[in-house]
């Protein structure tokens, strides 16, 4: 099957993944269920889950275990959007095509359904465990959850993104706007990498060697939002341009210039492709990630 049929199928069970997690907009709570469900049925290329998935299947996993990850990271993910376009983040009013969620419903709403969707989203990954058939599937859910607990908290992204606010935008060197990314952007990228493998058994040192792609994937992905904020068109960035700009923002693109952001972007995914081959145990998974991470170099959204 060629990429582009295989991405568009793989999206599809992802989106089903997430919409069968995500709560109902109804009771005493319905206006804050209403503003969870408008940023995560907004789309989104849903990248986290997808490549959760498909390590999953590298290493050799069938059924459902991965399906409950999924839908956590992706909201997980759609928290860090809703808070980062916040008018003391960000302060951005456009994301995924739409207007932000804190425009529509308001900051305080913005605010607490960020939250929700962060509660919810370890209420969702909780039922991996119901999945769970035997001891082994129960502790790899169990290492699964300590691994998204981490990438997501003060180690993780949400450390990042504290480091990111707290110096205004403005990092004092390259390494430390590097770390910053790690943080920020990479952590949930690892993460996706790490519980896909966990969950299907991989060996300690492969999810290691997963932990490695994902941090490459995640700092050239970081890298490449920053370019197409100077570069990139609205319309299919679903969110404003020139955001870095606004908030004077020191970026890879304001560091290096755009020729040399773009070559790091590069770099860092070749290297990724070279821990990636000869991993896991299913080839035509392998051949997948391995475009996808191809794909992300040039991405336009
Ligand atoms: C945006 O992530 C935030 C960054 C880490 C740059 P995505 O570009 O994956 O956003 P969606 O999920 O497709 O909207
Ligand atoms: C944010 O980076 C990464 C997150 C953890 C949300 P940006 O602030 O550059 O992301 P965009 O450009 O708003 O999507
Ligand atoms: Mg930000
Ligand atoms: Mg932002
Ligand atoms: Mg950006």
């Amino acid at each position: 099957m060629d990429f582009d049929r295989a991405l568009e199928e793989k999206i599809e069970y992802t989106e089903s993944c997430i919409d069968r997690y995500l709560p109902r907009e109804e009771g005493f709570a319905k206006k804050l269920v209403q503003a969870m469900c408008y940023a995560m049925r907004a789309g989104g290329k849903r990248l986290r889950p997808l490549i959760l998935s498909e390590t999953y299947v590298l290493f050799g996993g069938t059924g459902e275990a991965a399906e409950p990850f999924m839908a956590a990271l992706e909201m997980i993910h759609t928290h860090s959007l809703i808070h980062d376009d916040l008018p003391a983040l960000d302060d951005d009013d456009q994301r995924r095509g739409q207007k932000a969620t804190h425009v529509v419903f308001g900051e305080a709403m913005g605010i607490l359904s960020g939250d929700a969707l962060l509660n919810h989203a370890y209420e969702t990954a909780l039922h991996s465990f119901d999945l769970a058939g035997s001891a082994e599937e129960i502790s790899r859910a169990a290492a699964s959850l300590q691994i998204l607990a981490a990438k997501t908290g003060i180690g993780g992204m949400l450390g990042g993104q504290s480091v990111d606010v707290d110096c205004g935008g403005n990092a004092a060197d390259g390494a430390m706007l590097e770390e910053i990314y790690l943080k920020k952007t990479s952590a949930l990228l690892e993460a996706a990498f790490m519980i896909g493998s966990v969950l299907a058994g991989a060996a300690p040192a492969e999810t290691r060697a997963m932990e490695q792609v994902g941090r490459k994937v995640g700092l050239a992905f970081q890298i490449q939002d920053d370019i197409l904020d100077v570069t990139g068109s609205e319309e299919e960035l679903g969110k404003p341009l020139h955001s870095d700009e606004k908030n004077e923002k020191k970026t890879y693109v304001t560091l290096y210039g755009l020729q040399e952001a773009a070559g790091q972007v590069e770099r860092l995914s070749k290297e990724a492709l070279e821990i990636l081959r000869g991993a896991g145990r299913n080839g035509e998974s392998r051949d997948f990630l391995g475009e996808l991470i191809r794909r992300l170099i040039t991405r336009k959204k």
